[in-house]
């Protein structure tokens, strides 16, 4: 690499609580939606669940020596609110989780490694799902009010904040396909009133953690998809477009537009997804809340969509594109790196966006240690190099972005699919907690070393 080629790009990897932490009774934290959820049978592959996980929460020491060996600028990992507040409903902190998190920035701080912190990755107090979790209104002042305990504790320290991660994935997911928590099926009002809570308190979030935090950034992260239609077929074009409204433009045109896409909220009403008294749930004011402004946007990208309609055989054999599972992670995602520069390059064009960082891409392959203990995994590395290649062409184009997270700095709780699929640089042992870095962590560090010698 040559010094022309060279971008500039921050460097990081990123994790998230429930996912690595375990000790999940431990120092007084109460139980997330994830604990109560992954306890009921057959939710989980072999019905695992992460009350160890990774015991992050006892080897954390351990794991931010492996980040400093890393090299890493960055890393992003997510605070667990029940270890804040046990319930949710709480007014007082559980100052055992509040030092928890305090020790674990220093220690990162004493290595130099810049902390992104996610307010919500998914694992919310049981208690307050119980009142309704993101369906009930109630969660935004809640979510204010741990906001600001958080800003507040680590605010001078800490100044990358991410509001909610993925928020596509708790409204669809809880309330569409019902395989993540509460899991629920089919309930288009819940869905909706989930998206309208998430995105309300993103918004009403950003100014009280601004405010605790001094010249800080905050964002929210989206998993954008890029989609393509399977054919030329204007039945397939039309499908996508709904498909790019509803993975993509609904959360987009809110947080940068003030407005939820017409055609989207159209669709949903005519398919009876939802209905007109649903949209009472945006009060007067609300998306001006939504719409403000943020520091940078956080994109998760993992694969793309290629849309078929079902009506597709009112046409004439339309070729449609096909994809080898030689081209496919462990998830079954199909490996598109150009899907990447595709979709940084549609937001760029269709959304006044100040910087983005790619706060998630990685894949999940489960190669073994061999007879010497060493993880060849020859598939990640090219994953990784050739996203960041796209991301480069992407940059070229005038997309900015300032830096790129590997998911995941180590295999772990892969939400239903337990302890199968493995998306990590560094190999954890689950029956003694062993930690070893795949080829893939010194591919990785090399990487982040040169660059760093071009600054
Ligand atoms: C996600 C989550 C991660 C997943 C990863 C692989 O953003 O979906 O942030 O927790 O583990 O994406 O599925």
């Amino acid at each position: 690499m040559t010094k022309k080629d060279f971008r500039d790009l921050e460097w990081g990897v990123a994790t998230s609580s429930y996912q690595i932490e375990g000790a999940y009774k431990k120092d007084g934290r109460g139980l997330s939606v994830w604990d109560t959820f992954s306890q009921k049978p057959n939710k989980i592959k072999n019905n695992e669940n992460g009350n160890i996980a990774c015991n992050h929460y006892n080897l954390w020491k351990d794991d931010v020596k492996l980040l400093s060996e890393l090299g890493v600028d960055n890393y992003r990992f997510s605070i667990s609110w029940p270890r804040i507040f046990p319930t949710g409903l709480e007014k007082k902190v559980n100052s055992k989780g509040i030092d928890f998190y305090s020790k674990l920035i220093d220690e990162l701080l004493s290595y130099k490694i810049t902390p992104f912190i996610t307010l919500n990755h998914w694992d919310i107090p049981q208690g307050i799902e119980d009142i309704g979790g993101w369906t009930n209104r109630t969660i935004i002042d809640l979510f204010m009010h741990y906001a600001y305990t958080i800003s507040n504790h680590y605010g001078d320290r800490v100044k990358n904040w991410i509001t909610h991660n993925e928020p596509w994935c708790i409204s669809n997911n809880g309330y569409l396909t019902g395989n993540f928590p509460p899991g629920i099926k089919n309930n288009g009002s819940k869905y909706f009133a989930s998206i309208h809570h998430l995105l309300l308190s993103h918004g009403k979030s950003v100014p009280i953690i601004k405010s605790n935090s001094k010249d800080s950034e905050v964002g929210i992260t989206l998993n954008l998809c890029p989609s393509y239609p399977a054919s030329n077929s204007e039945y397939d074009k039309k499908a996508c477009n709904l498909f790019d409204g509803k993975f993509n433009r609904l959360f987009l045109d809110p947080i940068y537009k003030a407005k939820y896409p017409q055609d989207i909220l159209d669709h949903f009403i005519e398919s009876n997804l939802i209905l007109e008294e649903d949209l009472k749930n945006i009060h007067q004011n609300d998306l001006i809340d939504i719409n403000t402004k943020i520091d940078f946007l956080g994109v998760n990208y993992y694969s793309r969509a290629i849309i078929r309609d079902n009506n597709i055989s009112k046409e004439k054999n339309q070729p449609i594109t096909t994809i080898k599972s030689s081209n496919k992670t462990s998830m079954g995602w199909e490996i598109y790196p150009k899907g990447l520069y595709d979709i940084l390059l549609k937001i760029n064009k269709d959304y006044d966006i100040n910087s983005i960082y790619i706060t998630e891409s990685g894949c999940a392959f489960s190669t073994n240690p061999d007879k010497n203990g060493d993880i060849n995994d020859q598939n990640r590395i090219k994953y990784h190099d050739d996203h960041i290649k796209e991301l480069n062409k992407a940059i070229d184009k005038g997309v900015p972005c300032k830096g790129y997270f590997a998911w995941s700095l180590m295999d772990n709780f892969e939400w239903c699919e337990g302890y199968s699929q493995r998306f990590g640089l560094i190999w954890i042992d689950y029956n003694n907690q062993t930690r070893t870095p795949k080829n893939s962590f010194y591919w990785y560090k090399k990487m982040i070393q040169k660059e760093k010698t071009l600054r």
